[in-house]
């Protein structure tokens, strides 16, 4: 299987990466930082230079030429403010979108968020306008053609994975570490049957296989 990872040097990215190179799948993606290309190709791992708020949608399809799977993991991340959140989570998910429709890559995960995130906190404007860009990103792929997945995990840490989770339409926002979300989407790449769902992720009991093939049987 072909994965192409955008934001493949993120924190969720580069895990996602490692597991589906160990797999056996073919991975390639888009990095924004030139010597974030050297650090990927040293752990074997090939992916492409550029920046999501300056490359087109042909552009991007050309690097998405017989893909399997488009895994859209790239966020602002805090830095730049609401016009960064604006450019990366909200225009660079329309661009990944159209780019998927004229390479006639079908399956699309979004890494999301959950929108209550952090309601028990005084949170900033900033924080307010990444939830509804985040939202909005959200009912925009929902309302494709596409075999889309929308992945809301809880707060991420860095903490070592678990390899269980909860894994549901609805949960209540707590935590999950960056590995169990990274290998929950390589279960996603590798269960195609699971389409078209809103899923929220956090830490919890059950083993990440069994969590995916639960939400086919549901
Ligand atoms: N933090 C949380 O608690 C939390 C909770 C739920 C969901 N999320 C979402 O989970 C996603 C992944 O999280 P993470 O921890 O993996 O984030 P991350 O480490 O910040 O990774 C995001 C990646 O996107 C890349 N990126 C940003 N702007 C780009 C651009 N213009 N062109 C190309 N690539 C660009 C970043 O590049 P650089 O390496 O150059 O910065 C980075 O590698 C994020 O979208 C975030 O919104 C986060």
């Amino acid at each position: 299987m072909k994965v192409f990872i955008v934001g493949i040097a993120g924190g969720v990215g580069l895990r996602l990466a490692r597991l589906l190179t160990a797999d056996g799948d073919r991975v390639d993606g888009l990095h924004r930082r030139p010597e974030q290309g050297e650090r990927l190709a040293a752990e074997g791992i090939h992916a492409t230079h550029g920046d999501l708020t300056r490359i087109d949608a042909p552009a991007l399809a050309a690097l998405l030429r017989g893909t399997d799977v488009l895994v859209f993991a790239a966020g602002a991340g805090g830095e730049g403010g609401t016009s960064a959140i604006t450019a990366i989570d909200g225009h660079g998910l329309s661009t990944a979108i159209e780019a998927a429709r004229l390479a006639g890559v079908r399956r699309l995960l979004l890494v999301s968020a959950f929108p209550e995130a952090w309601r028990d906190r005084e949170v900033s404007d900033t924080f307010e306008h990444y939830i509804d860009t985040k939202k909005r990103a959200d009912a925009e792929l929902a309302a494709t053609e596409l075999d889309w997945v929308i992945l809301r995990p809880a707060a991420l840490t860095d903490d070592p994975g678990t390899g269980r989770i909860s894994l549901a339409p609805a949960l209540v926002h707590t935590r999950i570490t960056r590995d169990d979300v990274a290998a929950t989407l390589a279960e996603l790449v590798h269960t195609p049957r699971l389409r078209r769902e809103i899923l929220e992720l956090t830490e919890g009991p059950t083993p990440i296989t069994d969590a995916v093939q639960q939400r086919t049987r549901d």
